[in-house]
């Protein structure tokens, strides 16, 4: 076969031979795919030679930034070294451990111990697996349901997608038994008329409260919800929220998941997202950005009251091939190394993150948008026709899809969730970076505005 060179080659190709993830493939094939060449920083190169400002960190992962070439160095030394061992079966390497030490060391203290898998998808299998277990050896088998919400994601495997809260998932496969799904804390698209954003969030927090009591506590194993929605269109609970929730799992015999897989590695402006809102998980999920996206690496960190019962169980029946794959646990030391060194965290917490928050706060006053909403490094823009209403465009999703096509075409990479445009550019994103990306939202939102002035959908 000779090598495909023009972009229309390649494309084709695409079109001929490859299923994409969550994409209707006859629009994308008419439409043709965009194709990434490189990366260097937070820019990204088409094939095209266009150079496009990544607003998503690829897929909410790249932390660092592109073309660190000292966690590619610590991959190919690794590979070279020992490209693949296995960890089942009383063998373990020297990344996997190193890795795991590190993780006790940055998680938050009730947490020593991991169990490593490839990805955000496996971690929540493991999560299922792993607290029905734990009910199990404490002579509680009844206690299997685990509570998650409306609209939330946590991965696209069968049970992963079952403990997601997404109706168009669960319409195209069978949902696993024992899931039950609360309300979400989703005040612009669900708040009761008149009801504040404090009353909103004390009254979906005690959804689970109420969900705890109807299902019966002693069926009930565990609560599972991401500290800031992400997939979802980055829904950043009121602040009564989270104290609440707190409160319930302090007082429940339950167990409370945090999915960090995307609040992780700095993205709220702490280490975990668990800890910018104050809530204790005794299992936190993590992949994403614990490689920066570099190797596919996914983790379960247990709290030690956990850990303790599992040690007791016997076998855990469970694992996977590449669970703690060498190559990529040194991709996540090298990551990890570079975020401590430059302090990323903190630089998202005290520099950049505020920065980023004034100008992205401030877009809220463009005729377009409902809220604009940052924490950390995480945001989005509520598009509606009506900003005091609250009204909703018809046909969910169109202008979104809409505004997402022109960020596209102005060479930025946002995200449509219905028509709330998201954003999660990688930390290391500078002060002209953000200023750059500010100005291209703004040219997004007017030609968005225009379009639909041309549709007759605004006035
Ligand atoms: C919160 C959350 N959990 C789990 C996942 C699934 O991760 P993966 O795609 O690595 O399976 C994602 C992916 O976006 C996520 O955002």
């Amino acid at each position: 076969m000779t090598l495909p060179k023009t972009t229309a080659e390649l494309r084709a190709l695409d079109a001929a031979h490859h299923l994409h993830p969550f994409s209707d493939m006859k629009s994308l094939n008419a439409e043709g795919s965009r194709i990434v060449v490189k990366a260097e920083g937070v820019w990204l190169t088409d094939s095209d030679g266009n150079r496009i400002l990544d607003g998503m960190s690829g897929l909410w992962c790249v932390n660092v930034g592109y073309g660190r070439e000292e966690i590619v160095e610590a991959v190919a030394a690794q590979l070279r070294e020992l490209p693949y061992y296995n960890t089942f079966f009383k063998t373990t390497h020297r990344p996997a451990i190193e890795l795991s030490a590190k993780l006790a060391e940055l998680t938050p203290p009730q947490f020593n111990k991991v169990f490593f898998t490839g990805s955000g998808s496996e971690s929540n299998d493991t999560v299922i697996k792993l607290v029905r277990r734990y009910f199990q050896i404490k002579e509680k088998p009844e206690k299997k349901i685990i509570i998650s919400r409306r609209n939330a994601y946590h991965g696209s495997t069968v049970a992963a997608g079952s403990l997601g809260g997404m109706a168009p998932m669960h319409g195209q496969s069978a949902v696993i038994p024992d899931i039950l799904h609360i309300a979400q804390p989703y005040f612009w698209g669900e708040a009761r008329q008149g009801e504040t954003p404090e009353e909103f969030g004390l009254r979906t927090a005690r959804a689970l409260e109420a969900a705890i009591d109807a299902m019966g506590e002693d069926r009930i194993a565990a609560f599972i919800a991401e500290p800031v929605q992400g997939a979802g269109g980055v829904i950043i609970p009121p602040a009564s929220y989270w104290p609440e929730i707190a409160r319930i799992c302090r007082e429940r015999d339950i167990l409370f998941v945090s999915d960090e897989v995307i609040c992780g590695f700095g993205r709220t402006g702490s280490w975990f997202g668990c800890e910018t809102f104050g809530t204790e998980p005794d299992i936190l999920v993590m992949a994403k950005g614990i490689t920066s996206g570099y190797m596919p690496l996914g983790g379960v960190m247990v709290a030690d009251r956990v850990a303790e019962v599992l040690h007791e169980g016997g076998d855990f029946n469970h694992g996977y091939t590449y669970s703690g794959h060498p190559a990529a646990c040194a991709a996540a030391l090298a990551n990890l190394a570079i975020m401590q060194r430059e302090d990323l965290v903190g630089r998202v917490a005290n520099d950049v993150g505020p920065y980023l928050q004034a100008r992205w706060n401030a877009l809220a006053e463009h005729p377009l948008v409902g809220e604009a909403p940052m924490l950390g490094l995480v945001g989005a823009l509520e598009l509606t026709p009506d900003k005091l209403g609250r009204t909703k465009f018809p046909d969910v999703g169109k202008v979104g899809t809409l505004a997402r096509d022109f960020s596209f075409k102005n060479n930025l990479v946002m995200r449509a969730v219905r028509d709330r445009l998201i954003i999660a550019p990688p930390l290391v994103i500078s002060h002209e970076e953000c200023d750059e990306l500010i100005a291209r939202v703004r040219k997004t939102l007017d030609d968005t505005f225009a379009e639909l002035k041309r549709w007759g959908w605004v006035r």
